[in-house]
């Protein structure tokens, strides 16, 4: 499938949809250290660039239409919500290239928090400003640890078919490959994924290994508990508490914070993903990324619909 890709970040969700099999024929980000990880480890194919200044005839045709528009305004951690905030706006973005390129799929991703804005309100408005664009559309709300993630993300995919495919052709949302009771297989621990590197403050040779020295204290709120080895690592975050900072969470040894590639691991980006920019910068790109392993499930989807499409053509 050809994918328009908004909001594009470093890349995880992208990457999965590569991974797959698909084609990121376009892709945009303000952001200009994602931009630059984005290009090293993906492809020259986005565009650094405002949203809100991109003419939509810039924009190609497409199969598919994917995103995860800035979850700020909407995050149950932002203690000012407000159905108001400017960045909520940016997912009309979103809606004008749906509504123009009018792609067979879309799928946007966001935060958990979007369901309950408004009372419920705003994630009805979205829906049926989606519907009344020509799509039949599914909420899904994941927790990535349920899809071999060792990560605890509690996230809301919003899938959308065109109407005149869905029937036909419709989005089978990939079943959990992992559970809390070991079904079908058991959750993956975050000592698990990251017992493999080396101490970060011995000489080593692994990108990106560095770790912010924001001390660890526990306090039991976000970024500030204690980690336990043998569950799923709690929410990887791209921010931190309004100082600028971005709040790593604390390694499970409870001497200090993850690092740079430990976020990345646990948020299941290859060792050989590079990351551009000031630690923040990197942290920030990791805690706003789809985890590629899910992104894979997502593109595999895509695929097989690909060729049942293919299939229907030849016969
Ligand atoms: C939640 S992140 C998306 C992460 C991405 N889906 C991934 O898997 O890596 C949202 C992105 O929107 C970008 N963004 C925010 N405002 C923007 C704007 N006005 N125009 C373009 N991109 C913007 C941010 O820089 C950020 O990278």
């Amino acid at each position: 499938m050809n994918i328009v890709s908004l909001f594009s970040g470093a890349g995880g969700l992208d990457l999965g949809m590569v991974q797959s099999g698909n084609n990121i024929v376009w892709a945009n980000d303000i952001d200009s250290d994602a931009v630059k990880t984005y290009r090293k480890n993906i492809g020259n194919n986005i565009i650094e660039k405002d949203i809100q200044n991109i003419s939509l005839s810039d924009i190609p045709e497409c199969d598919v239409v994917i995103g995860g528009f800035p979850c700020q305004g909407f995050s149950m951690a932002n203690l000012q919500r407000d159905v108001a905030d400017k960045r909520n706006v940016l997912y009309r973005f979103f809606c004008a290239v749906v509504d123009s390129k009018k792609p067979k799929y879309f799928i946007a991703e966001n935060v958990k928090g979007i369901l309950s804005i408004g009372k419920g309100e705003v994630i009805k408005i979205i829906l049926k400003d989606f519907e009344d664009l020509g799509y039949h559309v599914t909420l899904h709300s994941v927790n990535m640890a349920d899809y071999g993630v060792p990560q605890m993300r509690q996230r809301v995919i919003i899938i959308g078919e065109r109407n005149d495919i869905s029937e036909l052709y419709p989005f089978i949302f990939p079943a959990p490959t992992h559970g809390k009771d070991g079904r079908p297989a058991r959750w993956i621990s975050i000592k698990e994924a990251i017992e493999r590197f080396p101490n970060p403050d011995l000489p080593n040779s692994v990108p990106n290994h560095e770790y912010s020295a924001y001390k660890v204290v526990y306090r039991n709120f976000t970024a500030h508990r204690q980690t336990d080895p043998n569950k799923p690592s709690p929410t990887i975050l791209a921010r931190g508490n309004g100082k600028g900072g971005v709040c790593a969470i604390p390694h499970y040894n409870g001497i200090r914070r993850l690092s740079v590639r430990e976020s990345a691991a646990i948020q299941t980006f290859p060792d050989d993903f590079i990351f551009y920019g000031c630690k923040t910068s990197c942290y920030r790109q990791i805690g706003n990324a789809v985890p590629p392993k899910f992104g894979y499930l997502l593109g595999t989807e895509l695929q097989r619909i690909s060729c049942l499409m293919e299939i229907s053509k030849a016969v």
